[in-house]
């Protein structure tokens, strides 16, 4: 039985993906590469960029051919990984006007990923770059101009839009299965030190190994910290605390899955309970939106939550309730639909006992008194479809994005997609710091007055 890397190796061959590649090359003057593969770069080298660049690869569709870090050490483990002679430099713009690179995945703490995303635009790149698409509210219509501009492919990296447990939420929320939707809870949860971004901190880590000044990039400059370099996420010069972090892959799990474009208010609020390690942002952060209707469902709200502080295990996922059911959506989708309710039932015990009587002799008459029966009883239908073991959405996020490369044809998650994912999380970060209800137009994306 051949493998899946083989599988697609071959449909890729067979369909004339790798002869649009050379076609798409030669219109832009550019040699194919010897094995017809992608030829990729990464920049920002650390946990999530190495674990793209290792996906990406796997889709047999790709080859690393260079990598960008501010982090000697992670630049070494590149050249580890991908071979010595692979291409590597401090400095992203090097990348960008190497020829031979078709493609760049961004992995880089979120303060850079606008800048980088529009110059690799700028240089005929296409571009993956990591949620969130930016880092600020303020920053996210120059992206969709630049992405509409050069004409890329631009693919923003929250794999569960590309997710088939999603996509079967989709199905099952399309084909009505809850009834119409009127609420949507969202969370997740962590517990441990390394789930609240307590990552370790190389003991080579000094200002000879790591380019402070380049890593600080348009962040206020300060002394050389090595936990603002290895643990950036808890700083909001360089991150988007938990909202940016965790709230961002909800809400593209929730656009997908319902085709809503975005709340119009949005409300948070939370605190630093826990880890008061220096960080300034909080560590429980619950979020109200309001959602308007949309694609023949009316209005909804959303309550959504991280909480760093869980008693419980570390846990992700959705409920999403409609008039007829609800829809889990974690791992895998469970679809709960109660018995229809067959009688009104009645509340008659503080009416006169004639009033009572009454009463009951009416609703007899329309609803005729039965035993219960083995018969009568009705099935509760719950449901629950699972993915096969070891499924991979990353992985599927990722040959999408390859194969968007090859064929030029749009990715499951453009700028737009991307910028309305990332705004509500942005603004959540709005209302928690400036203490106040932020309004949205998700249509325009632009704030309201
Ligand atoms: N899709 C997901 O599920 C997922 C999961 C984790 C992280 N992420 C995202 O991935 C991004 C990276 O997160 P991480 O955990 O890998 O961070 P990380 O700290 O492990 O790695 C970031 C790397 O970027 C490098 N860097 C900083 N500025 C740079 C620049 N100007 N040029 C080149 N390199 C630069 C740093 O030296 C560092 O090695 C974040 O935006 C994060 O939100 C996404």
């Amino acid at each position: 039985m051949s493998t899946r890397r083989e599988f697609l190796g071959a449909a890729a061959a067979g369909s004339g993906l790798a002869s649009s590649l050379l076609a798409a090359q030669t219109r832009e003057h550019k040699p194919p590469s010897a094995n017809n593969k992608i030829q990729v770069a990464l920049i920002g080298c650390g946990g999530m960029g190495q674990g793209d660049a290792h996906t990406s690869v796997s889709t047999g569709l790709t080859q690393i051919v260079a990598a960008c870090d501010c982090y000697d050490g992670r630049l070494q483990h590149m050249k580890e990984l991908y071979g010595a002679d692979i291409f590597t430099t401090k400095d992203y713009q090097e990348v960008l006007t190497r020829p031979e690179v078709d493609a760049v995945i961004i992995g880089t703490p979120d303060h850079w990923h606008q800048k980088i995303t529009i110059d690799a635009l700028n240089a005929k790149k296409d571009v993956y770059c990591e949620k969130p698409m930016v880092q600020h509210i303020e920053d996210g219509l120059a992206v969709v101009e630049a992405q509409r501009r050069t004409n890329r492919i631009l693919q923003i990296g929250s794999q569960r839009v590309s997710s088939i447990v999603y996509k079967k939420a989709q199905d099952l929320f399309r084909s009505g299965a809850i009834g119409k939707l009127n609420m949507v809870e969202a969370w997740y949860d962590r517990n441990s030190a390394i789930g609240a971004w307590e990552y370790t901190i190389p003991p080579d880590a000094s200002t000879e190994t790591c380019d402070w000044t380049r890593f600080q990039g348009r962040a206020p400059r300060v002394e050389w910290d090595p936990k603002r370099f290895f643990r950036w996420r808890c700083y909001r010069d360089y991150g988007t605390g938990v909202a940016g972090d965790l709230f961002v892959h909800l809400f593209s799990g929730l656009h997908f899955i319902t085709g809503a474009l975005g709340p119009t208010r949005v409300f948070a609020t939370g605190g630093l309970r826990f880890w008061k390690d220096g960080r300034d942002v909080p560590d429980v952060l619950t979020g109200l939106y309001d959602y308007p209707e949309s694609s023949g469902h009316p209005a909804f709200n959303l309550i959504m939550r991280t909480n760093f502080v869980s008693g419980a295990r570390e846990n992700q996922g959705f409920r999403f309730t409609g008039t007829e059911g609800i829809m889990t959506v974690g791992s895998n989708v469970t679809i709960t639909n109660p018995p229809p309710q067959t009688q009104p039932g009645y509340t008659i015990d503080t009416f006169s006992e004639a009033g009572q009587k009454a009463y009951l002799k009416l609703y007899h008459s329309r609803y005729p008194e039965m035993r219960p029966s083995a018969t009568g009883m009705k099935a509760s239908h719950e449901q629950t479809f699972d993915p096969p073991g070891g499924y991979s959405d990353h992985y599927d996020h990722h040959l999408n994005f390859a194969l968007a490369v090859r064929s030029r044809k749009p990715v499951v998650e453009d700028a737009v997609f991307g910028f309305r994912a990332a705004a509500p999380a942005l603004l959540s970060n709005v209302s928690y710091f400036e203490d106040r209800v932020v309004t949205w137009d998700p249509k325009t994306m632009k704030s309201q007055a």
